[in-house]
Order: structure tokens, then sequence, then C-alpha cells
């Protein structure tokens, strides 16, 4: 029987299926030292985005045949030496595209709304109804970074809510955003037009740090950003200081440059503008079975026909 390991947390419904034709360890809570001591016993692994398959880890994996990534972003892999290694690498990119896109559109409306703000006050007993003012999205622009899957989705919500939506993504074909009706602008257009802003590009080496110093100053005063793609596309430091300027007027960020976060981020001394969630733009029901069914029938396809289903 081929040896399936499962070493970050994905729905019940994959674990079933490949239980059904492999030897499934499942443990999300390994450490760095019990993963590298085990992986090598295993044919195929399923992760998500926290356990990292770099040269050390693929090195040890002597036997592995097959990476499957439930989700999308391919960050943790290295995916040079996989292929090196003859190692199959996929992903589920179709199966959390809506969760990560209404995930955004939620911060987007919490952070214009201040509900996370105005919730903890008043669990606090605190009534204040003129601190917790908020503002309008309707006529305002949501410039996207990244008009992909997922910046597709929330292009066309964002104009659900009557929102202008302008977009930069310098790999999309332009008859695509012409059927989403969003006008294609240059990356410092978008920067500079923009009353949100919100990041949706894999990271890359030319994505890394796509918002920093120089950007933040290029943007409108009492900008508003999101990240709900990856936690390195954005310089911490640099929204840092945009908050503290004032120049950001709010922030509303899913994912992280190292996660976990403790409550000593520095984005915690700006409590009253960061909305802040544990990088779940993908973790709903739906989306966790969806990516947990296509991972797990994808490693057993490659196990046993030694490829990817047909789809
Ligand atoms: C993804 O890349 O699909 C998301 O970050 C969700 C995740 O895997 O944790």
């Amino acid at each position: 029987m081929f040896k399936v390991l499962v070493s970050d947390y994905i729905s019940e419904a994959g674990i079933e299926i490949l239980e059904k034709e492999a030897e499934v360890y499942f443990n999300h809570q390994l450490s760095r030292e019990e993963f590298l001591d085990i992986v090598g016993d295993y044919d195929g692994i399923i992760i998500r985005s926290f356990t990292r398959l770099d040269k050390e880890a693929l090195n040890k994996a002597e036997k592995l045949k097959v990476i499957g990534r439930a989700g999308t972003g391919y960050d943790n892999i290295d995916l040079e030496e996989a292929s090196k290694k003859g190692v199959v690498v996929f992903n589920t990119p179709t199966g959390n595209t809506i969760s990560a896109a209404e995930h955004t559109i939620a911060l987007l409306l919490s952070l214009s709304r201040n509900i996370p703000q105005a919730n903890n006050a008043l669990h606090n007993g605190i009534w204040d109804r003129k601190k917790y003012n908020g503002t309008e999205v309707r006529d305002k622009t949501l410039g996207i970074i990244g008009l992909g899957r997922i910046g597709s989705y929330v292009a066309q919500f964002a104009q659900g809510l009557g929102m202008k939506v302008i977009a930069n993504d310098p790999y999309l074909a332009p008859e695509k955003a012409e059927n989403l009706n969003v006008p294609l602008l240059d990356f410092e257009e978008v920067l500079q037009k923009s009353d949100y802003i919100s990041l949706h590009t894999p990271l890359t080496d030319e994505t890394f740090h796509i918002l920093s110093h120089k950007e933040f100053a290029t943007m409108k005063d009492d900008v508003r950003v999101l990240n709900v793609a990856r936690g390195k596309n954005l310089d911490t430091e640099a929204l840092v200081a945009a908050l503290k300027s004032g120049k950001v007027a709010g922030a509303g960020i899913d994912v992280f440059e190292e996660e976990p976060i403790d409550e000593n981020h520095p984005y915690f001394k700006y409590s009253d503008k960061v909305v802040v969630t544990c990088h779940l733009g993908g973790t709903t029901t739906e989306a966790m079975d969806n990516v947990s069914i296509a991972a797990a029938e994808q490693v057993l396809s490659v196990l046993k026909n030694g490829g990817l289903p047909e789809s």
C-alpha cells in the first residue's frame, strides 16, 4: 500500500478518500524536526501553506513521488528541487477561490465600518457611535493588483457593491479585463487612483514587497489596503510607517510575513486601524472540502497511474 503523509490541516473528506487506497498519517502538529525525521517514509504528501518542502526536506524525502498542495500558493515548496528529483507537484487552485474573494470583501467592509473595533468595544460595555463612524464603499475606487482567479471575483463582488474597480496585471489578456469591465492600468496609476488597494498576486521574486515605502508614498492619502494573498507581498515595516504617519487610514490583513503572529506584532499598535485574521481566506467548510477532496484524488491518481486524473 502507498504511504501518504498529510502534515497540514485539511478536511476529513480528503482523508477518507485517501484511506480507501493508502496508509495515511494525518498530523498537522508536527514540529519541523519531527517532520524531517519521518518524511523519508512517504510516497505522497499533502500540505497547505504551513509545511515547508524546501531543499532540506526534499533531500530527506527519498521515496517521494508526489506533493499535493491543497490550496493555491506554491511558495512553501522548492519547485526546482522537486522537479530535479522527478516529484510531481500540483495545486488545487479553484477550490478556495470564492472563499478567498469573499474574505477580501468581508475585510473591506469590516474596515470601512469599524465592525471588529465596535464589536470589541461593545463587548467591553462601550457604546460609542461617534468613534466608530464609518465610510461608504459605493462609488469608491478599488485597485486590484493581480486580476487572476481570486482578483476577478473580488472585482465582481466589489462592482456589486457599486465600487469602481481598476486593476494592474501585466500577465492578463486584455479581453479578460474587458469582459469584467475593469480597466487595466499601470501599477503606479492604480496606486495613485485607488481608495482601496487589494493584493491578489502569488509570491514571486517580482511580487516580494510589491507594496513598500515607495508605493505607499505614491498612494492617495487615507487609502485602505487589503492583503488576502501572501504576507511577503506587503512590506510590514512600510505599512506600519504609513499607519503611523496617517497616510493609510486602514488595513485588512489575513496573511503575514512570518506566520503565526502573536500579540506583539507591530500592527497591534494600530488596532483602531488594522483588522486582522489568521490566514483564513481559504478556510470555509466548502473550500476546505473542495481542496481536500481534489488533493486526495490527485495524489492517489499520481501514485496509482503516474499522472493526474483527466479533468
Ligand atoms: C492558499 O494558498 O490556497 C491559501 O493560502 C489557503 C491555505 O492553503 O492555507
